[in-house]
């Protein structure tokens, strides 16, 4: 039997474990990436970890999250990461660079290789072939220690695109179509792997539109074949020599197949508030739009804005409609500039916003009171945009073009023939001088820390009964932005504990942190696909500064899931979904958790008489980890 290309990267990397659907895996990885929201902790992790000098064969640390400079707060921050990257070895990239996913699709991700990055949205790189996945900063923390990561091997799904895309559809629309289809639940412990005669129709920048969502599915990853398509990006991109071939094997099985025919997609929209609530942009004809936003490490490629700049030539948006343009990266914005497509912009009235993830993530460019938004960007989830009662609809940057020229949605039947897809010149300018590579010894570097870096917080082992209260009981489909809300104030106090963990849980109940404080720690009751959204670990590192020691759910998503283990948060699962119903929050719960066994029920006693039945998918080292408090405990770090 043949392979699939996730076996063949997969059989090239394992350290441990059988390549078996639902076994846990080993994987040496090449390269990781750290992005400055999740990055100071992970820093603060690899120093405790003791290991003198990173130990993959590339470890970049992007600063594109918190890049707005109000106070010494995000300053401190950003020295921190150039000087430990420069004493442990790492890349660094200044804030105002460009978005961690672009720049690192343009200049480091290798077909073949495995990247773990402590950013969901890591699987971008899969547009060229690099098997990548999101994950919390402390298991990046250990990759870039030598150690292994560790997953559950994926389900692998066969994605067959058929025919090519018409008219208005884009990229955006093929992978916003998969989310409709599959929902945020649908790729949970699943790689989507994509094939078919459609895609040699998809450039790698189209290509890592629809790796970049997958982390939307809830997907462990999304991968393209490297092809003719992938050699021409990389010659493009000066780096010819990184281009090798893969392909999956003409008699590869797969554990799934989804059939596409992109000949029949049309321009789509994700409704507020989730990824997975799809319209066509037909239905949504006649509402208004009073701001649209384009870039995001979903839609910033050189082509996604090429396009809009045709699209807005000789044109005005509509002055009650805010138009942002972000572009990914120095070089998309240089390509720009040399061709004087910023001029367009510039005439058209929108605004050109820094090289940076800025609005996806609240930093700037919130919408109005109860205001329509338009974004090209991958998350809608309330509250997010920084206006908690913000409509944020997900296009593609020729829908939110459009939208800005008309002031609303409207039929793409009306916005005459769609111009042909820009193409990228054959050789592009380079940025690579802008990036600070370390020096080969780092040992004299002095370490910057600011106040704003505060030291590790350590947690003690997790005792044999577990008896705390239900400090929340929350619905399903909890997001780490409802767990810790985004923000620049708050999201500027990523490097302290302490003072981070006073917003958590605030958009949903503003009693909690008082509450669970009083209570003296708790746990807390979720319902489905609790944790989804962001690798954000502190969504677990918080919650356990404040004393929470299990969370119990129906199900959970994946990254957070291991973030919680790294923790030391027992993550439970009700074995009858109907028993959430019963566990009120303010309840009394006991859990023997020195009992608990990998896979095996425990019976939890709710206020000294309801006995519930608590389930798991912990491996005996996912239980050994949090039973010692925590992954740094687990590996004897000394710091
Ligand atoms: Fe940044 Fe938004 Fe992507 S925060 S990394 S642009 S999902």
């Amino acid at each position: 039997m043949g392979k699939n290309i996730t076996q063949k990267i997969i059989a090239s990397h394992l350290v441990s474990g059988k390549m078996k659907a639902g076994s846990e895996i080993g994987l040496r990885i090449d390269q990781t990436l750290t992005q400055d929201a999740t990055g100071t902790m992970a820093w603060l992790q690899f120093e405790a970890i003791g290991v003198p000098r990173v130990k993959t064969e590339l470890s970049v640390s992007y600063v594109d999250h918190n890049t707005l400079q109000q106070g010494f707060r995000n300053p401190d921050d950003h020295q921190f990461l150039r000087t430990v990257a420069a004493k442990y070895g790492a890349v660094f990239s200044p804030p105002g660079t460009g978005i961690c996913h672009q720049l690192h699709l343009e200049n480091f991700a290798k077909p073949g290789k495995t990247l773990i990055g402590s950013d969901s949205h890591t699987p971008t790189a899969g547009g060229v072939g690099s098997l990548s996945m999101g994950a919390g900063g402390l298991s990046v923390a250990l990759a870039m220690a030598g150690e292994p990561y560790y997953i559950t091997m994926p389900k692998v799904v066969k994605v067959q695109l058929e025919g090519e895309l018409t008219g208005w559809a884009t990229a955006k629309d093929i992978i916003l179509h998969l989310l409709g289809l599959l929902t945020v639940k649908g790729g949970v412990g699943k790689v989507f792997e994509y094939a078919g005669p459609g895609v040699a129709t998809l450039s790698v920048p189209e290509r890592a539109t629809i790796t970049n969502m997958g982390a939307e599915l809830g997907a462990t990853g999304s991968l393209f074949p490297s092809d003719a398509v992938t050699k021409k990006f990389l010659a493009a991109m000066g780096r010819p020599e990184d281009y090798v071939q893969l392909k999956a094997d003409p008699s590869a099985a797969y554990d799934e197949e989804i059939v596409i025919d992109l000949a029949k997609l049309e321009p789509l929209a994700a409704k507020p508030h989730m990824p997975d609530r799809m319209a066509t942009i037909k239905s949504l004809a006649g509402l208004k739009v009073n701001q649209s936003a384009i870039g995001s490490c979903t839609n910033s490629s050189y082509a996604d804005l090429k396009a809009v700049a045709l699209m807005l030539k000789g044109k005005r948006v509509k002055p009650e409609t805010d138009l942002f343009i972000s572009p990914g990266s120095k070089q998309v914005l240089k390509m720009l500039a040399d061709e004087n497509l910023l001029q367009i912009y510039l005439d058209a009235g929108a605004r050109i916003l820094e090289c940076t993830c800025g609005p996806c993530l609240g930093y700037g460019g919130s919408p109005m009171s109860a205001g329509v938004s338009a974004r090209t960007f991958n998350r809608n989830f309330e509250g997010r945009s920084g206006t908690q009662d913000a409509q944020v609809y997900l296009v593609s940057p020729q829908t939110a073009a459009m939208a800005a020229l008309n002031g609303a949605f409207t039929d793409p039947a009306t916005w005459g023939e769609a111009p042909a897809k820009p193409v990228m010149p054959k050789k592009v300018p380079s940025i690579r001088h802008l990036f600070v590579f370390p020096p080969e010894d780092g040992s004299g570097v002095e370490v910057l820390r600011g106040p704003n870096i505060a030291p590790l917080s350590r947690f003690g082992r997790t005792p044999d009964v577990v008896e705390a209260g239900v400090a929340l009981k929350v619905g399903d489909d909890i997001t780490t932005d409802h767990i810790l809300p985004g923000g620049t104030h708050i999201m500027s106090l990523r490097s302290n504990i302490p003072a981070i963990s006073e917003y958590l849980f605030t958009n949903v109940d503003k009693e909690f942190v008082g509450r669970i404080k009083q209570m003296d720690g708790g746990v807390i009751v979720g319902g489905e696909n609790y944790g989804q959204g962001s690798s954000r670990e502190h969504a677990a590192l918080g919650p356990r500064h404040l004393g929470v020691k299990a969370v119990i759910v129906k199900s959970l998503a994946r990254i957070h899931r291991a973030n919680l283990v790294n923790f030391g948060i027992l993550p439970l699962l009700f074995v009858d979904k109907a028993d959430y119903d019963k566990v009120a929050q303010g309840a009394q719960v006991a859990i023997p958790a020195g009992k608990i066994k990998p896979g095996k029920a425990v019976e939890a006693v709710v206020d000294g008489k309801l006995k519930v039945k608590l389930t798991n998918d912990l491996t005996a080292k996912e239980l050994d980890i949090i039973l010692s408090g925590g992954l740094l405990n687990a590996v004897g770090a000394s710091r």
